[in-house]
Parts: C-alpha cells; structure tokens; sequence
C-alpha cells in the first residue's frame, strides 16, 4: 500500500505529482518532497512559500520541516527568507547528525552554501494583500494575525517508510522571528514509520500547547484507527484549551498509518483536505464537524472546486 494526505485543497496538484512517484514505487522522502514544493512554487497560495503573506515588517518569513520516519531523521528550517524551497532546505538539514534546526540567517547561510535556489518569495500580490490590511487594521481597528494555511503531508510508500513535512509563511502579519508550530518536532508533524505520521495547520501557539501531531502518532501505535486518533487529540486540546483559556486556536489535523488507512480533524468549520492512495486517485474533501465533536466529510464538488481558484486569483481590491 502507498498513500499520501496533506492539509487544504491546495495541495491536490502536489499529492498528484507525489503519488506519480509512490506508483512507481518511488520513495517517501521524494514523493513528500515534490509535492510540497508544488505547493511553494504556486504563487496564488498566500500561506505558503512564493506569494506567501509577509510578516508586519513585509518581509516572508518561511518555516518548513521534514522528517524520515524509518530513521526519525529531523531537519527544519525557522524564519529563512529568500529561498525558493524550505522544504527542500530542511530535507538536507535531516542528513546532519546535529545542526539538523537552522532558523533565519544561519538557515539562509547553510541553503547558500548547499547551492539552494535563491528566490525574492515577496510578490507583488503579496504586497497588495498588506497593504490592504494596513489600511483595514487602521479603518476597523482588526486584529492584524490572520490566515494560517500551513501545508502539512504524510506519506506511506510501498517499502513501508512514512514521511512527514510541512511549509508555511506562518501568521500574516506575524512579528519578526515569530515562529509557529510547523517546523517544531512533534507539533507541527511527526513520521514514525512503526506507528504513522500525522500533521496540523492552524494557530501555532495552540497547536504546540499540545504537541499534537506526535500525540496522534501515539495515539496510533496504541492501535486507533487515524481517523479517532485525529478526534481524540483535537477535541482533548480544544477541551483542555477552553477550560483552562477560554478560547482555543484553530486546530486542524491529518493522519495516516503504517496500512495507508487515514483520519482528520478540525476544530473550525472550512477545513479541507486532499488525499491519494492506491486505491483512491487524488481527491479533495470538505470536512464537517458533528455536535458530538466527531469529524466526516464529503467529496468537495466540481462547483466548489472551481470557485476556489477563482476566489484565490481575483483581483485585490485595495
Ligand atoms: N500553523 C502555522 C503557524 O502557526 O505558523
């Protein structure tokens, strides 16, 4: 069995030409990889790599992670600007022994040396969308964070290895340096090829309040099934947030186990996924959350489909 599930419809390009590799039978580490870099290179995402939104200085700021789960070989970069592929970076980074975390301008002297892509990730659209809300902060006196679409993956290959990754511009708006959860071990994903591999999106300060993307690996390697592993952590940590908080982030997240079965769960309406296997070719599905907290969804139509990238490349009214 080989499989591949990643957070938000934007990733179903990626997962496609990820899962060309895992049908040839094609290693886990590669298929994550080119799909994720998918999802940077599209400039019309604003959370994620080229077009991704800047930090309140207009600078992008990106986050990215990879992790081997035969190995539970980590690399990560934080805060690294002006290169094309921060995936690819922390990928390289999880061949080193130590120095496997690299953030801001040491992560940016490492991808120089290693021959990365140099690249300006601050497009003119991105521009525009801070522009815009400069000037909604001042008029409506809004919270600047908004928008946290991380792509997150996990990935199961015929030979049985499983991978996880993530890539994020983070909080739009965010402060210089801030960093969320996904280039952090455990919270923002987590590959363990003996139990499965998880990811999450949403509001990092949250989301690592529960080191929940390992917690739903253990929870799998317990024997649940992804899909009430993925239940279980998120309605404990938005439980356990709203008890002790008053209020919890938004919390989204995906799952796959050492058989290729998957789960998801969300704390917010509008969640989506994409997911392939080897018996499902690449599919987008919309997520419901039910009143007893458990998660379903539904294959998003046609209609919806094609009203997504009309919403993501319209024009921005400044
Ligand atoms: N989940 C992405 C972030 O908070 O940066």
């Amino acid at each position: 069995m080989w499989g591949m599930i990643a957070t938000w419809r934007m990733a179903v390009e990626g997962i496609t030409k990820g899962s060309e590799l895992l049908k040839e039978g094609g290693d886990a580490g590669d298929a994550i990889e080119t799909a994720i870099r998918e999802v940077e290179d599209f400039p019309y995402y604003k959370s994620v790599g080229y077009g991704g939104l800047p930090n309140e200085e207009m600078e992008v700021e990106l986050d990215a992670a990879y992790m081997d789960g035969n190995t539970l070989d980590i690399g990560a970069v934080a805060a690294i600007k002006d290169f094309a592929n921060p995936v690819s970076i922390a990928r390289s980074l999880s061949h080193e022994k130590v120095n496997c975390m690299l953030v801001a301008e040491g992560a940016e002297k490492f991808a120089h040396k290693q021959g990365f892509e140099r690249k300006n990730m601050l497009t003119d659209r991105a521009k525009a969308h801070y522009r815009k809300r400069v000037k909604e902060i001042k008029q409506q006196e809004l919270k600047p964070y908004s928008g946290h679409d991380t792509v997150g993956m996990a990935c199961l290959d015929v030979s049985g290895k499983m991978t996880a990754a993530t890539s994020t511009s983070g909080l739009f708006m965010k402060k210089k340096g801030r960093v969320g959860d996904s280039p952090i071990t455990g919270s923002g994903f987590y590959a363990d090829s003996k139990r499965g591999a998880a990811s999450a999106t949403g509001l990092g300060e949250d989301l690592m309040k529960g080191c929940i993307s390992y917690e739903i690996v253990r929870l799998m390697g317990e024997g649940m099934h992804p899909q009430e592993a993925c239940e279980t952590a998120v309605n404990r940590l938005d439980a356990e947030l709203r008890e002790r908080r008053g209020e919890a982030g938004d919390l989204s997240l995906i799952a796959m186990n050492t058989k290729g079965e998957w789960g998801v769960a969300t704390n917010i309406d509008g969640f989506s996924i994409a997911v392939v296997t080897e018996t499902l070719e690449p599919t987008v599905y919309l997520v419901n959350r039910e009143a007893d907290g458990r998660c379903t969804y539904e294959k998003a139509s046609d209609e919806w489909m094609e009203n997504y990238m009309k919403t993501r490349m319209a024009p921005i009214e400044e």
